[in-house]
């Protein structure tokens, strides 16, 4: 949620934010919009925020997303570059946001769904731009974000982000392969993110293991950095107990996974969720682990015991 410290309900939300996470993730404002509104013009004001909630409170933060085909900033993607120019303004965006974050932030995802469904690259602003002709078919903003990102924190988990690749497929294997040949060619990426939004209340979970232990015999960490479990309309106790059943099933099987390291969620409660954005999402809402009045849901109940 953007800015819940000024949200009517920001007790209630800061108390289950505290009580029940180790780690959190800002929705938007580590977007490129937000932290760059204007070119050279970093504004840090509200995630700054969110970092120090996380330090008074114990939790890691998760940095998303560096690069992305959304949430630019007009000055970016309105103007026209030369490839020095367009280069020179990703390393200033990456190297600012990562070494202003360095001492708070352990894991940032670097590059966010730069991945097609069909396996192809996304014909993103960021691939148009600047091509793919140094790096063997992959798009060259991708090694160079995460070489910049590499140089402000030597330390830092790197992370490439996506959608729809936690079940084998064709996405799955073109990010797969991907990650190898950057790996091969020096590009230095620690971690694949399998953002798990679910629709339809149906994971094959025995696939997940399988893909997610390709990534893992590449030599990546994988994470879980998105989940919800959206149900479609009406809510009923057996769509409950379902999904229930997956959330469970989805931390089982992440700590099953050796390299798995740590699964975030996308929210808190059902109050306030993307999957309320009508204009983004069909197919349900109330994927989250705590309902529209802050009360745990029965998956609460099932991650809990999944975690024992
Ligand atoms: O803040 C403005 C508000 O001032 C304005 O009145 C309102 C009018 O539409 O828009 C508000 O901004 C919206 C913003 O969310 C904050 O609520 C944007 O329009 C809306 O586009 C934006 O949506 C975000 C979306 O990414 C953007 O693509 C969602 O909150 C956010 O949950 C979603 O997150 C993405 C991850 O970054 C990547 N993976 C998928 C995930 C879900 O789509």
């Amino acid at each position: 949620m953007n800015n819940f410290w000024a949200a009517p309900d920001a007790a209630e939300y800061t108390r289950a934010l505290s009580g029940h996470f180790n780690a959190l993730t800002p929705e938007n404002q580590m977007k490129p919009d937000s932290l760059q509104p204007r070119r050279d013009t970093f504004q840090f004001g509200p995630a700054d925020r969110f970092v120090a909630f996380a330090k008074e409170h114990r939790m890691a933060v998760h940095g998303h997303t560096l690069v992305w085909h959304q949430q630019n900033p007009d000055w970016l993607e309105g103007a026209s570059w030369t490839r020095p120019e367009l280069i020179s303004a990703l390393s200033n965006h990456v190297t600012t946001i990562v070494a202003h974050f360095k001492e708070d932030i352990a894991l940032w995802d670097v590059v966010n769904e730069a991945m097609g469904d069909n396996g192809k690259f996304r014909d993103s602003f960021w691939k148009k731009s600047l091509g793919d002709d140094n790096h063997d078919g992959i798009p060259d903003y991708i090694d160079l974000a995460f070489r910049f990102a590499r140089q402000a924190d030597r330390d830092c988990i790197l992370v490439y982000n996506d959608y729809g690749a936690e079940h084998s497929g064709a996405k799955a294997d073109a990010i797969l392969k991907m990650t190898r040949e950057l790996k091969r060619g020096g590009t230095p990426i620690d971690a694949v993110g399998f953002q798990f939004h679910i629709k339809g209340l149906r994971f094959d979970f025995d696939d997940f293991r399988k893909n997610a232990r390709r990534f893992t015999s590449a030599g990546l960490k994988v994470f879980i950095t998105e989940a919800d479990f959206a149900i479609p309309p009406p809510v009923t106790p057996e769509k409950l107990a379902a999904q229930s059943k997956l959330c469970g099933e989805m931390v089982r099987a992440a700590r099953a996974i050796s390299g798995c390291a740590g699964v975030f969620w996308w929210g808190v409660t059902d109050r306030h969720s993307w999957l309320n954005m009508p204009e983004f999402v069909k197919g349900g809402a109330d994927g989250l682990l705590f309902d529209r009045e802050y009360t745990p849901k029965p998956c609460y109940r099932a991650v809990q015991e999944a975690l024992r």
